[in-house]
């Protein structure tokens, strides 16, 4: 069986590390297209040659925002960017009041691990941190309804699990965390470029990922999306000038922060990164985030059912509606595995005891065939 290209078949030729390698890590860094090389090029020849490039820097990161903004349905004004996901989410966190009574933050035991340190980390601020229970590799709708109360400030929670690749139904748990009176921070760092994002549709109020995974750029570049009437509630601790209403004024005495999410900006952001994102946002722009899910949805479901007949055991549920793109199988010594397979130019990417296989729009089911066969020769 293979799900050829046949629509996307044109874009693989954009990657020049597909023609030695097979390359199935887009949940750590994904492959990088001549295009993205071509803007980080241009980046660095306009400051060699020009000596500044300010105004063009600052254009591209304006772009990369409102084309960040245009594929999860936001308005530019909502999008901020951060160096990482964990500066996005301290940027909330060190935003947010815990006021008696109201002082709950609700996370996972399924997040990544920066997620828990900057929840932990405001205790000292008054927040009370509390851990949704996984079992069985599941976190169930159930668990909001019944942890979550009136005193739940916040519930930060991943899309997509970096680790099993389980899939959360955000627009279910919206509902409930809502009906709770706490407002919703979804991690779509796992989710961000291969599943259709619609933060108004979806009812989320904040949202963070950064670029260098699915969205095929590189690390330095991470979008905050912030619900611009909930934005303006807040005030943030960590800020800077770039983050003020009129920052080329250079008014130093004065602390007047910016319309909308641009308030959480702070300094000179990774100015190459954002020629990179705003370059690789053009592609999922061009060939959209519903195609690109579906062809991946596929690939999924084969490196699942593939795994299986090979006698890999997958971790996460096997419902189909609970996975994300990205399957983990378990394998013993995961990391000499990793290894291993890259001697043999095959990419993918180990966690603790899984070996994490993640597709993109650039791949079909012969990648998948020949890393299982492989892990299968080594085990
Ligand atoms: C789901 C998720 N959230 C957050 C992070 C951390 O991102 P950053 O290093 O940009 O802070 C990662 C990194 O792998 C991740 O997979």
């Amino acid at each position: 069986m293979n799900y050829s290209l046949s629509l996307l078949d044109e874009y693989r030729s954009l990657f020049p590390i597909l023609q030695s390698k097979v390359h199935l890590a887009a949940c750590s860094q994904g492959a990088l297209s001549i295009h993205v090389k071509q803007a980080t090029e241009k980046y660095v020849h306009s400051l060699m040659m020009e000596g500044t490039n300010w105004s063009e820097a600052i254009q591209n990161v304006e772009e990369s925002k409102r084309k960040f903004a245009q594929l999860i349905g936001a308005e530019i004004d909502e999008i901020a960017v951060m160096t990482s996901v964990s500066d996005a989410i301290s940027a909330i966190a060190t935003s947010l009041s815990y006021d008696e009574g109201k002082n709950r933050i609700f996370t996972t035991d399924m997040d990544f691990p920066t997620v828990g340190h900057i929840w932990l980390a405001q205790r000292q601020n008054g927040a009370e941190i509390h851990f949704l229970p996984t079992k069985e590799d599941t976190i169930y709708p159930e668990h909001y309804e019944r942890y979550l109360d009136g005193n739940t400030l916040l519930t930060s929670i991943a899309d997509v699990s970096y680790y099993n690749g389980f899939k959360q139904d955000i627009a279910q748990i919206s509902k409930i965390v809502h009906e709770k009176g706490s407002l919703l921070l979804v991690d779509a760092y796992q989710s961000a470029g291969h599943y259709p994002l619609h933060v108004k549709e979806m009812n989320i109020d904040i949202l963070v990922t950064g670029t260098r995974k699915y969205l095929l750029g590189i690390p330095g570049i991470a979008f905050l999306y912030v619900k611009k009437e909930l934005a303006e509630t807040l005030t943030p601790r960590i800020t800077g000038w770039l983050g003020q209403e009129a920052f080329a004024s250079l008014d130093l005495h004065n602390l007047c922060y910016g319309a909308g999410t641009r308030r959480f900006e702070t300094g000179t952001p990774s100015f190459i990164s954002a020629y990179a994102a705003s370059s690789a946002l053009d592609l999922f722009l061009d060939i959209g985030v519903e195609r690109i899910s579906e062809h991946c949805r596929k690939l999924a479901d084969f490196t699942v059912s593939y795994g299986v007949e090979k006698g890999l055991r997958p971790a996460g549920s096997l419902s189909s509606k609970q996975r994300g793109i990205m399957t983990a199988f378990y394998i013993d010594k995961a990391q000499e595995v990793e290894k291993s397979l890259r001697t043999k130019g095959i990419l993918v990417s180990s966690r603790k005891d899984v070996i994490r296989m993640a597709p993109h729009f650039y791949n079909t089911t012969s990648d998948i065939e020949q890393a299982i066969n492989e892990i299968c020769k080594i085990q």
